[in-house]
């Protein structure tokens, strides 16, 4: 299997605990949110699975470990995707994330399948 591509988000020094940033997948064009949870980095698509909204325009509450939707107020554990509350019930995609090079890098590993 060949290397898969990682999309840069940005420098690690601008994703600080409770903090998010957004990027596009390079390949897929898939919009990804990677989330900085008490020093963690997660990574879900940035598409909310009620109605396809951006949850980057969200609350990221780091106590819950959640990002609720503006839209209709759906929120989703950013740990693993899962829908916590209606109207959302699908999770959302989860990516993998890492930090290398001084830099937040992310995928859409969809694209793999
Ligand atoms: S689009 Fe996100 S809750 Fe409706």
């Amino acid at each position: 299997m060949s290397e898969p591509n990682w999309t840069f988000i940005c420098v690690t020094g601008e994703l600080l605990p409770g903090e998010f940033r957004t990027g596009v997948d390079e390949v897929t064009g898939a919009g990804i949110v990677v989330f900085n949870l008490d020093g963690a980095l997660y990574a879900l698509e940035d598409r909310c699975t009620h109605q396809e909204f951006a949850l980057s325009n969200g609350e990221f509450d780091t106590g819950e470990a959640s990002i609720e939707c503006v839209l209709h107020g759906a929120r989703f554990d950013v740990r693993d995707g899962r829908a916590l509350c209606a109207p959302a019930y699908e999770p959302v995609a989860k990516f993998p994330a890492k930090t290398e090079h001084g830099a937040v890098w992310s995928r859409d590993d969809r694209a793999l399948d």
